[in-house]
């Protein structure tokens, strides 16, 4: 074990506040003040763009309505994040195309102004630490105060972002978080969801602390081969608020059982360099014959990092790693562990039926088990960076990244954001290769786009020693521009001759297939139908620039030099539904389809990537009417032979090729149609079966999980399916089916794979709101401070019969600018309540326009002001109301120009959430309800129903514990 030079000034780093971000997975220890806390739930949320003057540039803390930390959002609705507001909104045929018909983006500016706020308190305890707070990706461009203080500006749909606000947080008080997300822009060519999709964190740490993303772990061996020890490298990136010089760094290592296998005790001064806020420390020791991290074998080691200042620990976090090596090679294709590793890849966006854009994390391990089932082994976080829950998972559970940037570019904002990116993902065991960018049609074969490609590789290969760089290039045998310059060739489609030529070009330059396939087919259908959107499952139907799945699979199974490649897509998702348009809302490139139920091409992948033994038929075998017609029966195999039989009667035995398929024509006859598979020695290895099916009878309801954790987070994913009398899955079923929970959790999606389904994908509860106008405004010019101060025209029982009086007007709101500059007012006017009105979950106030400032009484009670005449403000009054007469008085400054109070005014009495009732129709005989948990351990009970069919009941258990720390 040895201790590497100090590595100061060569890594001090800029500002402190927006360089980097730590992972959400770190832990945090009993002994340490560090507190990572999730601050997910219960966010108030408003859609639309009703206080578009809010931000206000000109002085400190003077942005305006719900940026105001005195703002009512009471009638807003409570959701926990994540959360996508445009999977909500209903299809819109005038909308985008590639962005799956929500009417949201250009064009849509209504929809696609977004405001969050969040109270929270701080104890005074936490006073004299550092509070920082952490957004992981919001879609899209996103301004934060707190507590009334413009806190960021941040550009972009993918990336985290995180501030330092430690300097306008109350301790020992109430704390306000604003956000305004407006999504107005697109990113991407495909469906990217709207609002705070990725999780918010809070996170409390000593003056001195681990900088955010502060540590990095890696393992090297000699010449890249794992044999006989690993060199464990550990960086440490520390931040100080205050001077402190001495530290002591101790690092351990445990195995994946849990054993230490390494301690790094490290003391060290650092001078007090001016501005030296960020310094880092590098150590290195090692591990004996360590296991190894594969997708077969994801063992995990962790590393225990303990920050100590004058014998008191000021900071511990815990990192997982894995122990392996990559590396691509010009001639023998991806290693893994020094090894030829073939990848068998898939791109994936992230969006998924039920929630859109916002998974909770059980759905990313989901995916990732979904698509290891078919032997994909890698996943390219196509195009952009993934949230940080898909590559815990895929450490987890065993899967390669292609962990790709949104942008190419070099300029300051891209290369920021580049730094983010590989900071926060770079001890990931699964990120096996940066992408620098997709597809850049318009500069990539420019000598500038490869000076920028360079640039974006060079800062990989400083912050990252252990992963080569790629671009995702849609090209044949070209090398100008881009692919002249990086590391390893990347192949968007062009599978075949182009690249034997290249190869041949270029024999020193290691390539892979970023993206292939493109193959298009809709889950349960065999016939092409323009007008219902759906597209063939028969492995028939791709675009112009891309291929089927046994023609490019061929090309890359036969040429090992490729490295293998990625499917264009694992998951069908929203939006790009080529080859047609509106009515179809959904792409069809899938292996699976947006729920993650498996399309035939599933089964031609699991044939050649796994090592089961495959036996699949299609089409099922319900063809009413096409009695004696001849139907296309495909076999999807890896048995040596395959033997076709319809209602017993053989059709004949074929023999396999590798990486292909069988077919027969086959005169359809109701019954069962059905296959033996046979090994090499001629025995049968495999059975299938598809048998024509009665109607439907019964509802089936499957969950995927039947015990789940009672955090409020974790999912249960429900397969709905419909039966025949006999039992048997009837696969054209289109069911209309209603869904009803009981117990410790909630539905939070429902989907059905279907491309051209309309229905909705959440049903949102609907909050009652009964209205009362507050009618006979009086007014008088008063002498009203420039200051809350009571004044006796407030009290309820002042008497004020002889002012002057203001009504709406029915013509709109001219006539009430009664004061000129500089002249005040006060205005009352009286409601009558009822006991049962009184007994509304919540009252307020909610006022038209109060220009220019207003200080707001009920009762003669203080409830809020009002400082933007624009601000549409309301404030919260239920306390301060009786039964009977109320009086509600404003006393109002005019700043400039005419002014007054729009008497245009209202109380809105807001009843309990209703529950919507949940619905979805099958699609080809399936669909999926995605259930919550609740913090309270018991059972979820799920039913569903259908007109004329036998209802399902089924439940899952939740299990107290899993809670993570959060804000309460
Ligand atoms: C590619 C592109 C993908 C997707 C795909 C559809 O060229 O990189 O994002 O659009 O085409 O085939």
């Amino acid at each position: 074990m040895k201790s590497l030079p100090l590595a100061l000034l060569g890594r001090l780093m800029v500002a402190v506040a927006t360089v980097a971000f730590f992972h959400p997975a770190a832990a945090q220890s009993a002994d340490s003040p560090r507190e990572h806390l999730s601050l997910d739930a219960n966010w108030k949320f408003h859609l639309g763009d009703d206080w578009p003057g809010a931000l206000h540039l000109d002085k400190a803390g003077a942005s305006t309505g719900p940026a105001a930390e005195k703002f009512s959002d009471q009638s807003w609705r409570m959701l926990n994040l994540p959360h996508d507001w445009a999977i909500e909104l209903p299809f819109d045929k005038n909308s985008d195309t590639s962005h799956g018909f929500k009417p949201v983006g250009p064009g849509y500016t209504k929809n696609s102004i977004g405001w969050y706020r969040r109270a929270f308190a701080l104890p005074q305890e936490d006073s004299g630490k550092r509070i920082w707070l952490t957004f992981d990706g919001v879609f899209r461009d996103t301004t934060v105060w707190v507590n009334g203080w413009l806190i960021t500006r941040h550009e972009g749909g993918y990336y985290p972002f995180r501030e330092d606000i430690t300097d306008v947080v109350h301790f020992g008080g109430t704390n306000v978080i604003s956000v305004r997300v407006d999504a107005t822009k697109f990113e991407g060519w495909f469906y990217e969801g709207a609002g705070i999709y990725r999780h918010v964190w809070l996170d409390k740490t000593a003056p001195v602390a681990i900088a955010p993303d502060g540590i990095f772990v890696y393992s090297q061996f000699k010449d890249n081969v794992p044999q006989g020890k690993a060199e464990i490298h550990v960086e440490t990136t520390l931040i100080r608020k205050n001077p402190v010089s001495d530290f002591k760094i101790n690092h351990e290592i445990f195995d994946p059982n849990g054993n230490s296998v390494g301690k790094i005790e490290d003391a060290f001064a650092c001078q007090p360099e001016a501005n030296s806020q960020k310094f880092s420390h590098d150590n290195l020791t090692s591990v004996d014959s360590p296991e190894l991290w594969s997708p077969e074998n994801p063992k995990l080691y962790k590393l225990v990092t303990v920050i100590s200042t004058g014998g008191k620990i000021v900071d511990q976090k815990e990192t997982e790693f894995g122990i392996r090596t990559v590396g691509f090679d010009p001639t023998n294709g991806f290693l893994l562990n020094g090894k030829h590793y073939e990848l068998y890849g898939t791109c994936n966006h992230q969006d998924m039926a039920g929630v859109g854009a916002a998974l909770p994390d059980a759905l990313q391990s989901f995916r990732v088990k979904k698509l290891k089932e078919f032997g994909c082994n890698a996943i390219r976080t196509s195009h952009n960076p993934p949230t940080p829950e898909l590559l815990d998972a895929c450490d987890h559970l065993g899967m390669l990244i292609m962990d790709e940037s949104r942008l190419l570019g070099s300029d300051r904002e891209n290369l920021q954001k580049w730094d983010d990116q590989i900071r926060r993902d770079r001890n990931h065991a699964s990120v096996a290769i940066w992408s620098i960018a997709n597809e850049e049609f318009s500069v990539q074969d420019t000598p500038q786009a490869a000076n920028v490609a360079r640039t974006m590789q060079d800062y990989v290969h400083r912050l990252d020693p252990t992963r080569p760089v790629t671009y995702a290039a849609p090209e044949g045998d070209t090398f100008a521009g881009i692919n002249g310059v990086i590391q390893v060739r990347g192949w968007n489609y062009h599978p075949g001759p182009d690249m034997d030529k290249y190869h041949a070009e270029h024999p020193d330059q290691p390539n892979v297939g970023t993206e292939q396939a493109s193959t298009v087919s809709t889950r349960g259908i065999y016939e092409n139908d323009k007008v219902r959107g759906y597209v063939s499952a028969y492995d028939a139907n791709f675009t112009s620039w891309s291929q089927t799945a046994e023609k490019w699979w061929t090309i890359f199974a036969d040429r090992p030099w490729l490295s293998g490649g990625f499917v264009w897509t694992g998951f069908d998702y929203r939006g790009e539904p080529t080859p047609y348009a509106w009515p179809c809302v959904n792409s069809h490139f899938g292996v699976l389809d947006t729920c993650g139920f498996p399309k035939d091409n599933f089964y031609y992948y699991q044939s050649w990537w796994t090592t089961n033994t495959v036996l699949h038929l299609l089409p099922h075998w319900n063809w009413p009417g096409k009695e004696g017609q001849e139907i296309r029966v495909d076999a999807l195999s890896n048995c040596k032979q395959v033997e076709l039989f319809v209602n017993g009667e053989s059709l004949g035995k074929q023999a396999m090729k590798p990486n292909s398929k069988l077919t027969w024509q086959v005169k359809y006859a109701p019954g069962t149609l059905s296959a033996k598979g046979f090994n090499d020695a001629g025995n049968v290895i495999a059975e299938a079966k598809e048998e024509t099916t009665g109607d439907a009878t019964a509802i089936q309801l499957v969950p995927d999980r039947s015990t789940i954790n009672a955090n409020g987070e974790d999912v249960s994913v429900f397969t709905v399916s419909a039966v025949d009398a006999q039992g048997r899955a009837v696969p054209v079923a289109q069911n209309k089916v209603n869904f009803a929970v009981e117990g410790a959790g909630e539905i939070l999606g429902v989907g059905n794979g279907d491309p051209s389904c309309h229905e909705p994908d959440t049903y949102i509860a609907n909050v009652p709101v009964r209205t009362i106008a507050v009618n006979d405004w009086r007014w008088k010019l008063a002498d009203v401070p420039n200051h809350p101060r009571l004044l006796p025209e407030y009290a309820g029982d002042f008497d004020d019969s002889s002012w002057s009086t203001i009504k709406p007007k029915t013509d709109g709101d001219s006539g009430y600018y009664f004061l000129n500059e500089g002249q005040a007012a006060v205005y009352r006017a009286h409601v009558k309540l009822t006991a049962d009105d009184l007994a509304s979950d919540s009252v307020q106030v909610r006022f038209s326009c109060i220009d220019d400032r207003g200080w707001i009484f009920v009762n003669n009670q203080r409830v809020g002001e009002s400082t933007d005449w624009s601000a549409q403000p309301a404030f919260d009054i239920k306390k301060a109301l009786h039964e009977g007469d109320n009086v509600i008085a404003v006393g109002l400054r005019n700043e400039s120009n005419m002014g007054g109070l729009n008497p245009d005014v209202n109380v809105e009495l807001m009843g309990k959430p209703v529950p919507a009732p949940w619905s979805r129709s099958l699609f080809n005989g399936l669909a999926q309800v995605i259930v919550q948990s609740s913090r309270d351990a018991g059972e979820i009970k799920l039913t569903a129903s259908a007109d004329g069919l036998q209802p399902a009941t089924a439940t899952v258990q939740t299990l107290a514990g899993g809670v993570r720390p959060s804000v309460p």
